[in-house]
């Protein structure tokens, strides 16, 4: 099946998520709202470069959760509307002390409302931004089909996601030991079952969470085309990767900070022509 033929919309989940999120905001923010090393390393600098504020930028960021991305940007002295379906998740980010909070303005708005959406404001943004969510909606096209009107021209949109070749529903961790004769290697990867065709899957973002989530697997070709479609033109992307020189403290054998040669996730940035 090509990508023409599918679509990336899950409309049959568009009421189910926040809830979800409503439950999950607190103890959520409370395990990784101040960081953890796939923020630190690998989401957080790729999501900067590609972003590559000026100062005064106005940003929408989309599904901010608890505001951790919105707070580091405002520090960088842009002026950011974040918004979030989970009111618990805004709740949280407004009583989040940061020293520029005039600069963000949260409001509890779903991105599959493409109403909501444009009272924001049209051709108000010179960027929009979406930090590990796109996987998490259970709709991507209302959104990426108003952010034209809602970004000024040439206007950019960055986001990251879970990577869809190496870090979906459909991967396992995997680990082996063998003997070399001299010695033995252990060695870490991934097996992937299923990647081409959208599928809807609960999961566990984070070990121990209160309660499963829902994912959105899309192939990389058909969130890109996705993009395409609406105006705009992949300009950027990286593939971050846990740096050699650095000890992770999850020490987990199988985590990808065993495997520093595959991408967990994936950053790209786009256009509009
Ligand atoms: C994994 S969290 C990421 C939060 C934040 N961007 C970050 O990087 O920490 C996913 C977020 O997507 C939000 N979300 C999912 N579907 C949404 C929708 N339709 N509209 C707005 N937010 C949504 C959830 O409420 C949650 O805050």
């Amino acid at each position: 099946m090509t990508t023409e033929e599918l679509s990336p919309d899950f409309p049959e989940y568009d009421s189910q998520t926040a809830e979800v999120w409503d439950t999950l905001a607190g103890w959520w923010d409370d395990k990784i709202g101040d960081g953890n090393e796939f923020q630190d390393y690998l989401i957080e600098p790729a999501t900067e470069r590609l972003l590559a504020l000026k100062p005064d930028e106005m940003v929408l960021d989309i599904a901010c959760g608890a505001g951790r991305f919105a707070r580091r940007i405002a520090v960088l002295g842009a002026r950011i509307v974040a918004i979030d379906h989970s009111e618990m998740f805004i709740r949280q980010a407004r009583e989040r002390y940061t020293k520029n909070a005039e600069r963000i303005t949260y409001r509890v708005l779903s991105a599959i409302d493409p109403e909501a959406l444009l009272s924001l404001g049209e051709k108000r943004f010179d960027a929009a931004v979406c930090t590990m969510a796109l996987m998490d909606m259970s709709s991507i096209e209302p959104l990426i089909s108003t952010l034209p009107k809602l970004l000024k021209n040439g206007g950019r949109f960055v986001f990251s996601v879970l990577h869809p070749a190496f870090n979906s529903g459909a991967t396992r961790l995997v680990a082996e030991e063998f003997d070399t004769g001299d010695k033995l290697v252990f060695r870490a990867g991934v097996t992937v079952t299923d990647y081409a065709e959208p599928f809807h899957h609960m999961g566990v973002g984070i070990p121990g969470q209160p309660m499963p989530q829902h994912y959105f697997h899309r192939p990389i070709s058909l969130l890109f085309n996705t993009c395409f479609k609406q105006g705009f033109v992949l300009d950027g992307i990286e593939e971050p990767t846990f740096p050699d020189d650095v000890e992770l403290k999850s020490g987990m054998p199988l985590s990808f900070g065993n495997m520093r040669a595959i991408p967990p996730v994936l950053v790209a940035r786009m256009v509009l022509k």
